[in-house]
């Protein structure tokens, strides 16, 4: 087993920002060509904060690096509060020298997903594929928004969201309703063919997802499940988010 496979258990959601924040850090100092996967959503905020700190600090560079985002809502504008767009620009791209041109997220607002997502993976390869992916994964198991039932050969489409993941992520949003309904995501292959990934959890909603991801069957009914197949697929988590399966972790 690679020193990067391991999973690795952190006392709370600090820690495992401060522990994600170094491994991009160690990504961006050994290749500062890097192109690196990110994830949007509450856990990765922090670690972006701690990216954040190290940049001004002068530990990371970001001027070389090109950056992938996995997923976006589907009919949102990149100017809407809730896109993801919008979130990379307030958590990361406008506090680190990443050139706008350098970064790619999926266009919600496209009349065509299919042709967006097929130009999606193609922009993928013609990067070189992906050294570092960091993701989240969903209270129902899901990676980006492959949701279950997603297949292991699954690449970037435009997917329904799953009425848990609707309302999981209504809290961001006014009201229920607010929620779109489909999204541009990255499949579960896109995500198999980066070099690394790093899978970053807290708090325990996230535990019984974490159990399955780690526990269960490797299949579609648990997505997060499929990451076991890839052979550099780090997952770091806080306690909260381990307690259905602390043995798991060191
Ligand atoms: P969260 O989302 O960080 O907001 O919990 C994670 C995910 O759905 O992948």
């Amino acid at each position: 087993m690679s020193v990067f496979s391991q999973k690795i258990c952190l006392k709370n959601r600090i820690d495992v920002a401060k522990f994600a924040s170094n491994v991009i850090t160690d990504q961006l100092s050994v290749d500062e060509n890097s192109v690196l996967g990110l994830a949007t959503g509450s856990t990765p905020e922090q670690t972006y904060r701690e990216l954040v700190k190290k940049h001004i600090s002068g530990q990371n560079s970001w001027s070389q690096v090109r950056t992938v985002n996995l997923d976006e809502y589907y009919g949102l504008d990149r100017n809407n509060p809730q896109s993801y767009h919008h979130y990379m620009h307030v958590h990361l791209f406008n506090h680190v020298d990443i050139p706008e041109c350098n970064t790619l997220i999926p266009d919600g607002t496209t009349s065509d997903p299919v042709a967006e997502a097929r130009d999606y993976e193609q922009k993928i390869v013609a990067l070189g594929g992906i050294d570092l992916w960091l993701i989240g994964i969903g209270s129902n198991g899901h990676i980006a928004f492959n949701e279950p039932g997603s297949s292991r050969d699954s690449r970037t489409r435009l997917v329904r969201l799953s009425n848990k993941t609707i309302s999981d992520n209504s809290r961001l949003f006014e009201k229920k309703a607010d929620v779109p309904t489909q999204a541009l995501t990255a499949g579960i292959a896109t995500i198999l063919e980066a070099k690394k990934i790093l899978l970053i959890a807290t708090g325990k909603n996230k535990s019984a997802a974490i159990n399955a991801a780690l526990n269960n069957p490797i299949g579609p009914d648990c997505p997060a499940s499929f990451l076991r197949l890839h052979p550099n697929c780090m997952f770091v988590v806080d306690e909260a988010a381990a307690r259905g399966c602390r043995n798991n972790f060191r």
